[in-house]
């Protein structure tokens, strides 16, 4: 890629780009489509529902990867927003998603919870599927347009979209956290990485920490300067400045609301309860299967606390979704495995008949089941070792519109920094986890109410559209500043040059 290669402008003014589409391909939706064919279902991630009406509004179009092998599909409308398939191979899946994205990238950037593995191949595959991303957003996009780029498995679509259409505002946010240097530095490809994000005007993150872990990995991998939170890159004889910072993601906190006023989602939540045998204590944990989560410590201390007494088998249940994820790597399977071993130990110790110590289930579910699962709860147990947010969290807070139901929350999530009400654990303290869970459950309703309304003032004042709309006005501010002061220094080409393509090339 050349600096010189240019794209025929598109007619999108806003685009988004993100591994995942925002509708999946399903078979038969709903009966919808006639027998053997397939279509698509909006998947309700909170994303989608805070970009649409700024995609309505701007002319829109969604890049992504439709989410299973080989379709080559042709773009198409879906209810306003302009969709973009992005064909991916079985090979590229294998590296660059499951490889590269999900078996070095997430476990190095989750603070190496699980060992990364490193394999040029995957960093090979990971570059072209990058550059296949960027090279459909550069075709999509209008003169001037706005790019929003999403998340960890496209870190280099930045520069790349950059090199290629000049003119582009080209955000970029990450949804996981963003490692220390120490860890950081392991990455073979480290200084690429930084490099491909640097060519955005905008690189938010979840947490201040995250910001600043990032401005470090920046003076420590490249000559630039850094103002927090500006980073100034040499661009085109002058200087670009790059604005890192904290933006914390939300979720539609008013669907949740909505949800939780439904009376048959009131009456669903009533139906839960009974089915589950009207124990005291209902405890709740919401999660992907990822390593990540601390399910296996929050079941640790559930164990635990049926062994020594401090909860006996009549009174608390554990209801655990555990929703499938990335079944072909090697470090799920392996969870898997595990936590299915534990709670089977923990039910066969200590279930009777009438009574099943926990309840866990393995699937995925609608939204409206979500919410009556957490009006049901009395205790919500969120105890990732890391987390960039995690939106379950904040969930459970807005669907709790009776001011009631307790969160125990790990000091190691991105939420942690904003809902300082729920009751706070660190995980790894499996005694302090087990006092955490003695103290929700015994937690006079008055402090109850106190913590949630608390809670639910903070989710509802930052919900997903205050978030998306700091975003791109930050966007918007910092594009307009662009390429302003000539630079310092006449070395500047030769560093310009290393911006837009690293040394190489972007391959390892
Ligand atoms: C996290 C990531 C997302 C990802 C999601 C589900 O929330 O930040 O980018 O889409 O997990 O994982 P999957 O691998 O199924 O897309």
């Amino acid at each position: 890629m050349s600096e010189q290669t240019t794209t025929e402008p598109g007619e999108y003014a806003f685009v988004v780009v993100s591994n995942r589409l925002p509708v999946d391909r399903v078979q038969n939706p709903d009966g919808t489509f006639p027998e053997g064919e397939a279509g698509w279902k909006q998947s309700p991630g909170g994303l989608v529902t805070a970009l649409e009406p700024v995609m309505r509004e701007r002319d829109g179009a969604w890049i992504g990867w439709a989410g299973a092998p080989d379709l080559e599909l042709a773009p198409f409308d879906n209810d306003g927003i302009h969709i973009v398939p992005v064909a991916l191979s079985a090979e590229d899946i294998e590296k660059y998603y499951e490889g590269f994205s999900n078996d070095t990238l997430w476990p190095l950037y989750h603070d190496v919870i699980s060992p990364p593995t490193y394999h040029r191949v995957w960093w090979e595959r990971y570059v072209q599927v990058n550059r296949r991303f960027a090279e459909e957003a550069a075709r999509q996009s209008a003169p001037d347009a706005i790019v929003w780029v999403q998340d960890y498995q496209l870190q280099l679509v930045p520069s790349m979209l950059r090199a290629l259409r000049p003119d582009l505002t080209i955000g970029f946010f990450n949804h996981i956290p963003f490692p220390a240097y120490g860890i950081y530095s392991q990455l073979p490809w480290r200084t690429q990485i930084v490099r491909g994000l640097l060519g955005a005007d905008v690189i938010g993150f979840q947490r201040v920490a995250d910001a600043g872990n990032f401005s470090r990995a920046v003076r420590r991998l490249t000559p630039f300067v850094t103002k927090n939170p500006v980073i100034e890159v040499p661009h085109a004889g002058g200087i670009r400045r790059v604005v890192a910072r904290a933006f914390p993601i939300s979720i539609d906190s008013a669907s949740y609301e909505e949800m939780a006023r439904r009376p048959d989602i009131q009456e669903r939540a009533r139906q839960i309860r009974e089915d589950l045998g009207n124990p005291k204590t209902i405890m709740l944990g919401v999660d992907r299967l990822d390593y990540t989560k601390g399910i296996g410590h929050r079941l640790k201390a559930f164990g635990e606390l049926l062994a020594d007494g401090g909860l006996a088998v009549e009174d608390v249940t554990l209801v655990q979704v555990a929703s499938p994820s990335r079944e072909r790597v090697q470090a799920y399977m392996q969870l898997r495995d595990e936590i299915e071993l534990t709670v089977g130990r923990i039910n066969g110790d200590y279930g009777t008949i009438s009574h099943s110590a926990i309840n866990y289930l393995h699937h995925g579910y609608p939204r409206e089941e979500m919410v009556a699962l957490y009006l049901a709860a009395d205790v919500m147990l969120v105890t990732a070792l890391r987390d960039g947010m995690n939106l379950v969290a904040k969930e459970y807070v807005a669907s709790r519109i009776d001011d009631d139901g307790v969160l125990v929350l790990s000091e190691f999530t991105g939420a942690w920094d904003e809902l300082k009400r729920a009751v706070r654990i660190n995980p790894h303290d499996i005694d302090g986890l087990k006092d955490a869970i003695l103290q929700a459950i015994s937690m006079p309703k008055r402090e109850r109410q106190a913590r949630m309304r608390s809670l639910r003032k903070r989710v509802r004042e930052n919900d997903v559209a205050a978030w998306s709309s700091r975003f791109l006005e930050t966007l918007v501010e910092a594009a307009a500043q662009r390429t302003v002061r000539p630079a310092a220094t006449d070395d500047i080409d030769d560093l310009e040059w290393t911006v837009e393509r690293p040394p190489g090339g972007f391959r390892a």
